[in-house]
This record gives C-alpha cells, sequence and structure tokens, in this order.
C-alpha cells in the first residue's frame, strides 16, 4: 500500500475503518472526476445532440474497463445500481418449468435471500437452502460433496456468493460450475460479487457463472449508486427482461407493432432507462487507483498477510471465537465474543474511538474488512481496543 492511495482517500483521514464490504472510501479523485463530468453534461446538453456520443463513450469505457475485470466480453456486461438489481433482475427472468427447483445457500445477503423466496412462491418453485455455515474446516473437496447432497435433477438455479459475506470463505466457482453442469437441467448459477469485486482478482472466474453481480461502492471504492452484471450468452438466450424500458429495446421506432423480439440480444435487454452517467467515470477511476497502488499477487499478499495477523491476535483472545478455523484467505476476518450480547453495542463502544467495524445480523457475528489501505498499526489499534473492552 502506498501512503498517496490512502491520503487521497478523506473517509480514512479522520478515522479506523474496517467497513471495506460495506462500503468502500471514495477517492477525492474519482468524486472530482464524478465532477467534471456532470459538468461536461451541462455544457454539452444535458438533452442535445451533443451530448449523446459523450454519453455513449462513458458507457462504452466503462463496459470496457468491467470487461477487463471479469475477463468477458462487454456486451455480456449490463450496467445496473447495486449488487441487489444485478441480481434479483435476472433472477426474476429465468423461464421456469413445473417441479424446478432454487437452491440458495445459507450464507446470502436478507435481501437476495428475500427476493429468491419470493420468486420461488410466485412461480410454485421449491426453496431450498444449500447449509454451509455449519461445515467444519472447510474446503474445495468438502464443499461438492456437500453440494451433491443438496442438487437433483430439479434443481434449476443455483444462487451463491463468490466470497460468503459474512465469514469470507470464497466459494470454488469452477468445481461448483462443473458440478451442476453434470445435472439434466444444467442449472444456472447467480453469484453475488458484492465481497469479491475490487478485493480479489475474479477475472478467471466470472464465467464459470451465468449471472455474477457486483457493486461500484464496496471494495472497488467507487460511488454508490452503480452496479453491474455479467450474463452468460445461454443466459441471454434463455431468459427474459424483468423490468423492461427504452434502454432494453433493439430499436424505439414501430414499437406498437407486433414484434417477435423487442429486446436486444446482448446483456442489454437488462438495462431498463435512464441512469446517472457521472459515476462511470467515478468507478472507473477508483479501479484504476486502486490497481495502480496494488494489485494481483501482490496485493494478494498484502491483504492475506495483514488479515492473518488480525486472526492471529485474536486466536490468543480466550473469549474470541474465530469463524474460520483456517488461517485466512482475503480480507475478512469474523468473529464472536463469548459473553457479549449487545454485539451492536460492543460496535457502537468501539465507534466511540473512531473504530468502524459491523455485526452481521444472522448469525450474530462481528466483521473486520481488511483492504490494500489498512496499515498494520490500525491493526493493532483494533486488538488493543478489543481487549480493553472484554477483558
Ligand atoms: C453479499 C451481499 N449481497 C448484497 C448486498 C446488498 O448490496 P446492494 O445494496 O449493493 O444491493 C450486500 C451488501 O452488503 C452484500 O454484502
Amino acid at each position: 500500500m502506498s501512503d498517496s492511495l490512502r491520503s487521497q482517500m478523506p473517509g480514512l483521514k479522520n478515522k479506523f475503518y474496517f467497513n471495506y464490504g460495506g462500503q468502500g472510501p471514495l477517492p477525492s479523485q474519482s468524486l472530482n472526476e464524478i465532477t467534471k463530468s456532470w459538468q461536461k453534461i451541462q455544457e454539452l446538453g444535458p438533452f442535445t445532440s451533443n451530448v449523446w456520443p459523450y454519453i455513449n463513450k462513458e458507457i462504452i469505457k466503462t463496459k470496457q474497463k468491467l470487461a477487463e475485470q471479469f475477463g468477458v466480453k462487454p456486451k455480456y456486461i449490463s450496467l445496473s445500481e447495486n449488487i441487489s438489481t444485478g441480481m434479483i433482475l435476472p433472477l426474476w427472468g429465468i423461464n421456469i418449468d413445473r417441479g424446478d427447483e432454487l437452491l440458495i445457500s445459507d450464507c446470502e445477503h436478507p435481501g437476495v435471500v428475500a427476493a429468491s423466496r419470493e420468486f420461488c412462491r410466485r412461480n410454485n418453485l421449491k426453496f431450498r437452502i444449500f447449509p454451509i455455515q455449519k461445515i467444519k474446516f472447510l474446503d474445495k473437496k468438502v464443499i461438492i460433496n456437500e453440494l451433491e447432497k443438496y442438487i437433483n435433477k430439479d434443481t434449476k438455479i443455483l444462487i451463491i456468493s463468490h466470497i460468503l459475506w459474512n465469514f469470507g470463505y470464497e466459494m470454488p466457482l469452477k468445481e461448483i460450475s462443473i458440478e451442476l453442469n453434470r445435472l439434466q437441467k444444467k442449472p444456472f448459477l447467480l453469484v453475488d460479487g458484492a465481497q469479491s469485486f475490487g478485493h480479489i482478482e475474479i477475472n478467471e472466474k466470472v464465467k464459470f457463472s451465468d449471472v455474477y453481480a457486483v457493486t461500484s461502492h464496496k471494495w472497488a471504492c467507487g460511488p454508490e449508486g452503480l452496479g453491474a452484471f455479467y450474463v452468460s450468452e445461454r443466459f441471454i438466450k434463455n431468459s427474459n427482461p424483468t423490468i423492461v424500458g427504452w434502454k432494453s429495446l433493439k430499436r424505439e421506432q414501430g414499437i406498437y407493432e407486433p414484434h417477435e423480439n423487442l429486446f436486444h440480444n446482448d446483456a442489454r435487454k437488462f438495462e431498463i432507462a435512464t441512469s446517472c452517467i457521472p459515476l462511470l467515470t467515478g468507478l472507473r477511476q477508483s479501479i484504476s487507483l486502486i490497481e495502480k497502488d496494488c494489485s494481483g499477487f501482490k496485493k494478494h499478499n498484502l491483504i492475506t498477510s495483514m488479515s492473518n495477523k488480525l486472526w492471529n491476535h485474536l486466536k490468543e483472545i480466550d473469549k474470541v471465537n474465530l469463524i474460520m478455523n483456517n488461517p485466512i484467505q482475503n480480507g475478512i476476518v469474523s468473529f464472536d465474543i463469548k459473553d457479549i450480547d449487545d454485539k451492536n453495542n460492543f460496535v457502537y463502544k468501539l465507534g466511540l474511538k473512531n473504530i468502524w467495524i459491523r455485526v452481521i445480523e444472522d448469525p450474530q457475528w462481528f466483521r473486520v474488512c481488511i483492504h490494500q489501505m489498512t496499515t498494520e498499526d490500525e491493526i493493532e489499534l483494533l486488538v488493543d481496543e478489543i481487549k480493553s473492552i472484554i477483558l
């Protein structure tokens, strides 16, 4: 980590921050780019033929940047607003047959779980849960063995996070997709990338999914209100857009006439209507800044060495129960503390010292996120303050 990235983040100046998986700090340069883009749109337009080439270029540049991150072609990327829309819009577009089942892990975000449940209720699908939380000593083989117990000839959809938001385990997407492809229905694999994008390299992994949703505002440190999702070719062919708007359409002329297929034959069929263009340059800027600071193996090693430093310190504290038994492979460290009933009050007490972590609600675990901007001093301070509250 270079000091220059940290110094560009006003959000990190006056606090000790460990909530990157909730929302990342926005660099000043990204904010400046957003403001400049907003000004440019006013100078050129806002609704004139002069502004459209600029807007189109912004969309193309952003999809290209995301395509590089995802390791897929830009035509498979749809722009959205956040993770939830990136997961739920495609989910609700899947064509269902009688008897189909939806399988979802027990480590998913409440919004995605609720949307999946409601989708099943309205479409008469069986809603099934794939339990991961209680598996001790997780590894690829164990995950696949467990998965085999829950998939069957009726499984149509599997919903899973790439990195589990509640305790940070990284799911083996390749092995999971191989397993799914053996089944009669070749179930769609919908992946929640909330905790992976901007945190770990995903470009060799996205292609194993049918839908892979990300957001700008977490580990990628971009603005809130912007997300994106990948959809596979077979998903595009075998689904319908959920909310239809002018952006979903191949063309706007003759729309009152009957049509075989009104919609784009690529990921744009899931896009809806007017969106906030200035945010796009903000995300591109944040991605570039973060990559320039540190990427690839170097970033992975930096983040995991700091996570394990915290993990080892916490292991020494009697009352602390670490959720991952093995050393950590990324920047998420989750734990529980014996005899603390009001966990939100514990977080509040740390907050009084300007240290920010969070409680995951179900099950109630503390979650600390470590990014490339995190310093060793911050980790030492966090450990000292945890000890001073509980000992
Ligand atoms: C795994 C996961 N999925 C979904 C969400 C919801 O994100 P958004 O508000 O971008 O829809 C979050 C937010 O914390 C998350 O961690």
